[in-house]
């Protein structure tokens, strides 16, 4: 059985490391997951005031997270938080109440920075923010990675054998947990 497995990028930059690290997570993957990217630049700012005709944008990101059997989340630290791009982006798919397309969802949090502590506390902040709308979270390993330009090649590639390691080691746990918490969700006991 293949995964779909939707992943956000919480950086717009163009020349974003952490979209190069999700490249070396798509390559990196077991062969039973699917890795797709679900955009979120096109998002407006969210208002409640949208709730009674979202714009497609946002239907559009819902959709994608509600098909997708698993998520990743790949973002860069701001600030020690959730840069606000992909905060917005997690707020349109939690509304309108009652709605929230987060519930459920096998979700894992990896993230890169230049930095020593690798987006640690963006990643505790997300944690809540995941709790809070019912996702399941992969507990360990934890990611949180300092991004070294001569570790990371062209189309996803790892030229770091313990960083290839590691990676390749975190998406196989990944896979695991999806296909734990689906099974459980088919099952009926979360
Ligand atoms: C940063 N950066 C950063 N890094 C970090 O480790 N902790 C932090 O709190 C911040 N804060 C922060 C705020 C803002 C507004 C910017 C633009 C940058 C540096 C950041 O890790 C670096 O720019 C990365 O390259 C961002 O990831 P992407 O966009 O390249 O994927």
């Amino acid at each position: 059985m293949t995964f779909t497995i939707g992943y956000l990028i919480g950086s717009l930059s163009s020349g974003s490391i952490n979209r190069t690290l999700a490249g070396a997570l798509v390559r990196l993957a077991p062969d039973d997951l699917e890795l797709r990217e679900i955009p979120i630049k096109d998002l407006p700012l969210y208002s409640d005031d949208y709730d009674d005709a979202y714009p497609p944008a946002g239907t559009a990101l819902k959709e994608a997270i509600e098909g997708a059997d698993g998520l990743l989340i790949v973002s860069p630290e701001y600030n020690r938080s959730i840069p606000g791009a992909l905060k917005n982006a997690i707020d349109w798919a939690s509304r309108p109440w009652g709605t929230n397309s987060f519930a459920r969802k096998p979700t894992g949090i990896i993230g890169a920075s230049p930095g020593g502590i690798g987006t640690a506390v963006m990643q505790a902040q997300m944690r809540s923010v995941l709790s809070f709308l019912d996702a399941p979270q992969l507990n360990s390993p934890e990611a949180y990675i300092t991004f070294k330009p001569e570790a990371f090649g062209e189309d996803g590639q790892v030229h770091d054998d313990s960083t290839r390691k590691f990676l390749t080691h975190y998406m196989d746990e990944y896979a695991a947990f999806v296909r734990r918490v689906l099974d459980v969700d088919a099952q009926g006991h979360i």
